[in-house]
């Protein structure tokens, strides 16, 4: 899969793409990441990428010709690509987007700077994400936060693909408490459910502990997470359990 990037600040990419996971799915060519400077796609002599606002008011806006010449000259033989703006304006960016995003061959990304684009930019894009509720000085963190959720989905960039599986959000629901070596650490016992041997056993604490943190920590997502029958009755005894009950 491709990503093209377009920046006014292209070396903010190259640690983050050059270590760790995604580095190495950048050497096996898993994925291929393509920088672009937006400046180099300015026509006036000072390379101008932002101007002030019509209508006035305080800072600067990314203006729309340079960034639709970079988007005209990468365009390449791609039919399933798809242009994304990052900005605090768009649709929340989630793990279901992310695998959505994964079946394309490419995701052209421009990275926002100063008080936000010149709304015709919109025209030339398919899909706006935010990456959360806050506001970050560019578009930079976030897409570097769309490369690396998509590329885990990417066959071959786990190294396990059973973690994509068992993830939290993959189900709905976040993730059971996990523990390793050594079995007390300062007088924290590891359960001993974990311990057992009993593969039925552990699947049940596992999704009963999966219920009860996504409860507690994110009600929302119970809502529409897909429930068994069993995944209900654990949900009762949780309940229950949280309210002093049995
Ligand atoms: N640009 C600035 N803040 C952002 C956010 N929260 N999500 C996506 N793009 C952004």
């Amino acid at each position: 899969m491709r990503f093209d990037i377009l920046s006014l600040f292209p070396g903010f990419f190259a640690s983050p793409l050059g270590e760790s996971i995604i580095g190495k799915a950048v050497k096996k060519g898993l994925i291929e990441v393509q920088l672009h400077n937006i400046r180099d796609f300015a026509a006036d002599k000072h390379r101008t990428t932002d101007d002030s606002p019509y209508g006035g008011g305080a800072g600067m806006v990314m203006k729309v010709e340079p960034i639709v010449s970079a988007l005209e000259a990468i365009k390449g033989p791609y039919e399933r690509r798809k242009v994304m703006l990052t900005t605090p304006q768009g649709i929340p960016f989630t793990q279901k987007t992310a695998k959505e995003l994964a079946e394309l061959e490419g995701i052209i990304i421009i990275c926002g700077r100063y008080e936000g684009f010149d709304e015709r930019i919109r025209a030339f894009v398919d899909i706006e994400v935010s990456i959360g509720d806050y506001i970050l000085t560019g578009g930079e963190i976030p897409a570097l936060a769309v490369i690396d959720s998509v590329a885990r989905f990417i066959p071959g960039v786990l190294g396990d693909e059973d973690s994509l599986r068992t993830d939290s959000f993959t189900r709905g629901l976040l993730e059971y408490p996990q523990y390793t070596r050594p079995e007390e650490f300062r007088g924290m016992r590891v359960p001993g459910e974990l311990l057992s041997g009993n593969h039925g056993l552990i699947d049940r604490w596992r999704r009963k502990k999966s219920l009860k943190r996504t409860l507690q920590r994110r009600p929302d997502l119970i809502e529409s997470a897909e429930l068994t029958e069993e995944d209900r009755a654990l949900l009762g005894e949780i309940k229950k359990e949280l309210s002093g009950g049995a």
